[in-house]
């Protein structure tokens, strides 16, 4: 039955490994589109201390997916990626297809959105994680299916099931088994790109509650990529906030969330506000007007600035670095020592409203 084995027993029957240290520097990946070289990601450093948690958040076409496809070396061969990806101090970059071979799936393993298309139609959904794992480890069929059973366990799923080809499954339940499947290697480090965008609100609560039970049993370092701002503060231990290709604001997801100091972030709390407290007036929802900006010519100064409605001439003029806002904190913003007043006047639907009226 699901959860029957004590939480203390996961780590033992996965043999789990320990957690692993990420360090990202100077990310920079271009793709080559028919309008020409698109650097959908441009300069970007992060890092995952083991056991941790990060969320990635933007909205859509930043560059989170890139990122993450960087990071497993699934991006397309035409794509032109440079800085250093280092696991443990080794650059996933510099690998060849031996050693990569090595890396991935085994130390970092990728869960998506598109649950549907990572199991095969025709094969047993037990079956396929038991492939899978023998596939990379020598060990028998019977200690793989054990395995598969405690993964089940683990996100929730009757062992049983291991029997099932994947239409008998529930949308919900054949995420939680591509769940099941990307752990089935014990990776130190697990992406999730949005793993809950396709389900409906309910379920996503359950998966995500699942994900969390895995930080909390298996310690994995992990990176959750989301556009949505309360799955970060619910999950993450630390937050980095990308815009056209950067990293705009970092630091602890406490601190980000509760105190931005970059303007983006400040919109894009307003467009995810939290549940209101009992007796509390739910706060309005306010969007920050306009697109991101095309990445074949992105704007001289801050790339924001389009859409800020704090900017001034420098802005426009001078490309803000990533520097020290706040204790913990970093943010590209030229004027982030002004953030708690534009914390102030970013809470109020008029100052955004105003800059729609100028973007339009
Ligand atoms: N194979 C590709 N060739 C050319 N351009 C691409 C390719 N893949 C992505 N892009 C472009 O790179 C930019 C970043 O895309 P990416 O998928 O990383 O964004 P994202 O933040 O994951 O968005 P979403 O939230 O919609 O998933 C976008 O402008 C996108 O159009
Ligand atoms: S640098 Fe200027 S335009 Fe950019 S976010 Fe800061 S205030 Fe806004
Ligand atoms: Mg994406």
């Amino acid at each position: 039955m699901a959860g029957a084995i004590p939480e203390t027993e996961f780590d033992r029957r996965l043999g789990a490994k320990p957690p692993v240290h990420l360090a990202v520097e100077g990310l920079r990946v271009v793709y080559q589109s028919r309008r020409g070289p698109v650097a959908a990601v441009d300069g970007v450093s992060f890092e995952v201390r083991p056991g941790m948690v990060l969320g990635l958040v933007g909205e859509s076409g930043c560059g989170k997916s890139t990122v993450v496809k960087a990071l497993m070396r699934l991006l397309p061969d035409s794509a032109r990626v440079g800085g250093r990806v280092l696991l443990d101090g080794r650059d996933i970059l510099a690998m060849d297809a031996r050693a990569l071979r090595r890396v991935r799936w085994n130390q970092i393993a990728l869960i998506t959105q598109s649950a549907m298309n990572a199991l095969d139609p025709v094969i047993r959904v037990g079956d396929q994680i038991v492939e899978s794992i023998r596939a990379h480890e020598e060990v028998g069929r019977a200690t793989a299916w054990a395995r598969a059973e405690t993964l089940f366990a683990l996100v929730g799923l009757p062992p049983g099931r291991l029997e099932d080809y994947p239409h008998q499954f529930s949308g919900g339940m054949r995420q939680r088994a591509v769940i099941a499947m990307a752990l089935s290697l014990n990776a130190g480090l697990l992406l999730a790109d949005e793993p809950t965008t396709a389900l409906d609100p309910i379920m996503q609560d359950q998966i995500m509650a699942r994900i969390r039970r895995i930080k909390e049993v298996l310690h994995r370092s992990m990176i959750l990529v989301t556009h949505d701002v309360g799955l970060v503060a619910e999950n993450c231990d630390s937050v980095a906030v990308m815009y056209a290709g950067r990293i705009v604001e970092s630091g602890p997801a406490s601190e980000v969330l509760v105190r931005p100091s970059h303007p983006y972030t400040i919109g894009l709390h307003n467009a995810f506000p939290r549940m209101p407290a009992e007796g509390e007036r739910r706060p309005p929802l306010i969007s920050i007007a306009g697109a991101l900006p095309d990445l074949l010519a992105p704007p001289a100064g801050c790339r924001f600035a389009p859409r800020c409605p704090f900017a001034t001439d420098r802005c426009r003029a001078e490309d803000p670095a990533l520097r020290p806002a706040a204790p913990g904190q970093a943010a590209a913003c030229h004027h982030a020592a002004q953030a708690g007043e534009f914390r102030r006047l970013g809470a109020l639907p008029e100052t955004w409203k105003a800059m729609a009226e100028a973007v339009r």
